[in-house]
């Protein structure tokens, strides 16, 4: 069942997330090496800052915050067994996030829901452009679902965003513009 501030976060950012879905130069048909590294790169320059301060935040347990906070890492392993080493710049526009609030949960909606269709797009790479470094488009393998139920729970409740669905739709909108302008300007994006 889908609850409430989930449904809301899910439609007031479904354009959004077409843009980004449909506009990704990773996604097409005549994807190569090289677009694929690119896109890492990007999306590294805008997650790394951003998720060594959202997870630090102080969120209880039961978000499993650890477990959630260094995909950094796995893009770094990509590249580094892609033998890429090239600099990475680093976005400076993405969302503050400065208290474990309902606007941050916003934010981490975003980039915890983007491990969902990694699996499609790790998928399509595998198929049209083999031999890639996938670690970070496999993300949580087979604990995706879960991860991802885990974190609906804590956005839905009283502790997380339920009364603040406006603040949460904020940090939601936030995240995908800022991301979208920075893989934009980073040619990740088609024009
Ligand atoms: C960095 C880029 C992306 C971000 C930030 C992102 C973000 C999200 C978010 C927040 C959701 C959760 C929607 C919900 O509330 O149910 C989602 C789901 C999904 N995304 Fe993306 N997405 C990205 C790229 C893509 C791409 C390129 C594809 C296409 C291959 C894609 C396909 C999907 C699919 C199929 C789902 C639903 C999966 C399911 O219900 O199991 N996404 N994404």
């Amino acid at each position: 069942m889908i609850s409430p501030v989930h449904q809301l976060l899910r439609e007031g950012t479904r354009e959004r997330h077409e843009t980004l879905d449909q506009g990704l130069a990773l996604a097409g048909s005549e994807v190569d090496r090289s677009d694929y590294l690119n896109y890492l790169r990007a999306l590294l320059g805008w997650l790394e800052p951003l998720e060594q301060r959202l997870w630090q935040l102080d969120w209880p347990d039961s978000l499993q915050a650890p477990a959630r906070a260094d995909k950094s890492a796995w893009i770094r392993a990509d590249l580094a067994s892609a033998g890429d080493a090239s600099p990475v710049p680093q976005c400076t526009d993405a969302p503050r996030v400065d208290a474990a609030d309902a606007y941050a949960l916003g934010v981490a909606y975003v980039v915890e829901g983007s491990q969902l269709g990694g699996r499609f797009l790790a998928k399509h790479l595998a198929d049209v452009t083999p031999a890639l470094p996938l670690r970070y488009l496999r993300g949580y393998e087979d604990q995706v679902g879960p991860m991802w139920k885990g974190f609906l729970q804590y956005l839905d409740s009283e502790d997380g965003a339920q009364g603040q669905e406006a603040q949460a739709l904020q940090g939601a909108r936030d995240a995908f513009d800022s991301l979208t302008a920075w893989l934009r300007s980073q040619q990740a994006i088609r024009a």
